[in-house]
This record gives C-alpha cells, structure tokens and sequence, in this order.
C-alpha cells in the first residue's frame, strides 16, 4: 500500500534527472530485513533476507502513466555469517529507470558503506520510477503510448559480485504494470480493452520459481566461491517449496518467472500423464502481438512467461501439475534433453465452480508491433560474451563498474548481435529499454519471441541481432548475463547513454 510522502529535505534524495518531468504520485517505502520464513512445514523456520521482510518481496501493482517513489531501507544485519553481503542496490527489471534509480551494480549501500559510485553510506535510498516514456517517432516501437514495458516486470538486487547469493536469499519481487487496454478487469467493456483474467492474486497469478539447495539440516545452503554456480534439487514457487494451489473452473492468468540463479526450466502443464495445451500472452515484460498455444514453456533466467490456462474443461476434484522437464545438470546450461515424467513443481487442485461468471478472454490480438524498416541504416555494434582466462567477459573484457564500454546516443536506433562464445548457455540482459528481436542465428525470431524482450538466450554459438534505442534518460546502465554466477564472475558491461 501507498505511504506518505518523504520528507524531502531527509538524507537519500539524490539529484533524480526526471522528477520534475514525471513528479511521483504515490510513495512506497520497503524495509529490507533478516525475517523467518518457512521454506516447507518439514523444514526448519529460518531466515531469509526480504523487501519488505517476505520472500519473494510484496508484488507492485502500478498504473502506466503514474510515476511513484520508491524508499529502500537497508536493514539487513551488518554482522551477517555465510553467503551474500548486507549491502543492496535495488533493480527493477525492465523498468524504464532514470540511471540514478536503476540500481546499478555499483550504486550499492548500507549504513557503513557504500560502493564507489555513490558519495555516502546510508541507510536508504529513493528510487523514482516513472512508468512512462515518451514516443520518439525514429522508433518504430510506438504503438500511441505501448511503448514500454507494460506487464510482468520483478526486482531484485543487484548488488555488485554478490547478485547471486543475495537474490538467492530471497531480495526479489514482482512489479507489475497494467494501462487503459490491460486494466486488470476483465469485466470492463471499454472499446480495445483486452479483459485477460484479472485480480492480482486472484485470477492473475505472478507465480516465481527458483531453485534451492538445502543442507542435511534443513538450512538454505549456497557457495558463493564456486565461479560454476549452484544448480538447486528443491524448488520454490513463490518461496515455498512444492505448493499447490486451488483454483475455480475457469480461466486464470499466470505470470511465470524463472528467478533461479542459473537454471533454464521447460514448463509442461500435465493432466493424467498428458500434456495439456495453454496459450501463451507475453514473452519478458509484455504482450506478445498475437496469442500462441502451445504446450510447453522456456525459460532461460529471468525470462518471464505470461500464459492463460483454461480450467473450465477439467471436472472438480481434477490434479494438474505444473512439470519442469529440462534437464540441467551444471552451471554450463541446459543439455537440451527432455526428461519425461520430469519434475512436479506446483500442483493445481480444481476445487470449485467460478464464483462468478467468467467474463475473461484471450483476444485474438493483443499488442501489435509496428513493421521494422530494414533498409533504414543504423549504427552496429557486437558484443561478444565468452570466457577467456577462467573468466567470464563481454568482449574479451571484464566489468568495470567506472568506465562504459560504449557510448550510445540517447533516442537513435542502433542494431546490436549479441554472440555466445563457447560452449555455456548465457541469459543476456540489457537494462532500460525493450529490444525486439531481428533474427535469431540469421532466421526470423519464432512467435514466442516476436514481441518485444530484455532477456536474450544465447546457447552454445548463438547469434542474435536485436534493435535497440534508448530513450528519454542518460547516465550509466548495465548489460550482463542473467546467470547471476557469471553476473557476479564480470559477465557485465557498463554502457552509457549520453544526450
Ligand atoms: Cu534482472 Cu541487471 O537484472
Ligand atoms: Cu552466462
């Protein structure tokens, strides 16, 4: 819920590029804190680190068109033991942050330190998002005001070298945003409204899967000196480990994300021993332009899928299982091979009939993208991620929070290949803005790609060329690997957008 708004002469408020152009609206204030938590009643209580105290941190519900002000106060416990470190920098995933509010990996603090890129230690600081963005007409990504993220983004730390176990004790949520068309009811009846099943926590379901390993205790258990990574054998759905969840006899959205720290999941929705079929809305942060059934789901690390299941068809009393049947054995990705029966992660009881009839659809269209003009020249740039002396690099070359390894010219379209070098699986993330994708390993993107993406997975060898344009803020940003192993190994690069 809203807070009151801060007191501005309070210490934290840093220069922020876009208040007065997109003056927040409404105030939130998180405490991040050690607080118990139960993974499963057969394991013991203990702590994790969450916004808010919880894990996964409370879900933001937000409107396109209405900045707020995020206050993030650090209270993590200085004397910690184990893995991570008490320092945070809070990213939003897919958010169209001004620089200062990005969360950079650098931009870390507590009360006692702070990383280099910051003036001072504190105890917290305020983060503007503006959920907004202006239309520059260069780009052809401007359908009227759909030109941003408009759907299922999360946050987490992004805490320079320590994203993994930090994230890993559980500092990530979800941030959803939701506009005229996707209003979250799908009982409005206004011209274009798409009515999707609606009610966050309802019909529409941010469900999060993460990987863990537990020690002979019980306790959560990471290594955060393995430069390979941790592939967990326990699994959490929204922080709790094989749940289940009850639905009515209708349709419900449900909002995938893979926030493992480095696993790649193929979801099956299975009924009897059978794959059912679902339709597939949204790729990462928005929906994709038309809907794709389909029966299965990938995702690489933080790649979200937004997916309508349709239960109605199922008598109550009815199991599904939400199965994972990709296996993964280490830190170099995937092998590709599909396991069958897989892994149950989630169990979905069908309890009752709709407690109101079901006004929800999946319409035939969902968010169209405007054709790309191929023969329009535009700056290239390639970037290579590979390894080279047992390290993880972009372009030969390790992170460097203090300088940017390019320059790139606020509001022009530029067209990036990103490489996979070797034989490891790399989920690359590029902050601020959505790309769209322009061909895969020289083909047109498949259907679930089409539409608009921040997370980019580059197998073994892959090639993928992506438009780009960053609009409306400057200041520094980063790309890196989403296998937040080789995130936190210097898998990373600055770059920076200048006017
Ligand atoms: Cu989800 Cu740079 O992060
Ligand atoms: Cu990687």
């Amino acid at each position: 819920e809203p807070g009151e708004y801060p007191d501005e002469k309070e210490a934290g408020r840093l220069p922020h590029q876009a208040w007065s152009r997109f003056p927040p609206q409404k105030f939130y204030y998180l405490k991040v804190e050690a607080k118990d938590h139960e993974f499963h009643p057969e394991l013991p209580k203990q702590k994790i680190w969450g916004y808010g105290g919880v894990t996964p941190g409370p879900t933001f519900v937000v409107k396109y068109g209405e900045p707020i002000l995020v206050r993030i106060e650090n209270a993590l416990p200085l004397d910690h033991v184990g893995y991570g470190t008490p320092e945070i920098s809070t990213h939003l995933h897919n958010g169209h942050t001004p620089s200062e509010s990005d969360g950079f990996p650098g931009d870390y603090y507590s009360e006692r330190k702070c990383g280099s890129t910051l003036s001072r230690p504190g105890k917290f600081k305020d983060h503007h998002y503006p959920n907004v963005c202006s239309n520059f007409t260069a780009y052809p990504d401007t359908g009227g005001d759909h030109n941003l993220a408009l759907g299922t983004l999360w946050y987490h730390d992004h805490r320079m070298e320590f994203t993994a176990p930090n994230v890993y004790r559980g500092l990530a949520g979800f941030y959803l945003i939701f506009d005229d068309l996707d209003c979250d009811d799908e009982n409005d009846d206004h011209e274009g409204a798409l009515r999707l099943p609606s009610g966050v926590g309802k019909y529409d379901i941010p469900l999060v899967f993460q990987d863990r390993r537990f020690d002979s205790g019980g306790y959560l258990f990471f290594d955060q000196l393995d430069p390979e990574g941790i592939v967990g054998d326990k699994f959490l759905v929204n922080g709790k480990v094989q749940p289940f969840f009850s639905v009515e006899r209708r349709k419900y959205r449900f909002r995938m994300l893979n926030g493992s720290p480095l696993r790649f999941y193929e979801f099956y929705l299975v009924y009897q021993g059978a794959d059912q079929s679902f339709v597939q809305i949204g790729n990462d942060g928005n929906l994709l332009p038309a809907p794709v059934t389909t029966t299965k789901l990938r995702l690489g690390v933080a790649e979200r899928g937004d997916l309508i299941v349709d239960f109605s068809p199922y008598p109550i009393g009815s199991k599904l299982y939400i199965v994972n049947k990709l296996e993964h054995l280490d830190g170099r990705g995937p092998t590709g091979r599909i396991l069958n029966p897989g892994t149950q992660i989630m169990r979905i009881d069908v309890d009752s009939e709709p407690a109101s009839p079901d006004n929800s659809r999946v319409p035939a269209v969902l968010r169209p993208l405007p054709p790309i003009d191929l023969r329009k020249s535009r700056p290239e740039r390639r970037f290579d991620f590979g390894r080279l002396n047992n390290m993880w690099t972009v372009n030969d070359k390790l992170f460097d929070e203090t300088k940017p390894i390019v320059s790139v010219k606020r509001g022009v379209e530029e067209i990036w290949t990103l490489r996979g070098k070797g034989s490891w699986s790399h989920p690359v993330h590029i902050h601020f803005e959505e790309m769209r994708i322009l061909s895969r390993n020289g083909r047109p993107p498949p259907a679930h790609e089409a539409g608009r993406k921040d997370v980019f997975v580059l197998s073994p060898g892959e090639e993928v060329r992506i438009l780009v344009c960053f609009r409306d803020f400057v200041g520094k940003y980063v790309m890196h690997c989403h296998n937040t192993v080789h995130e936190d190994h210097h898998m990373m690069a600055r770059f920076d957008v200048v006017a």
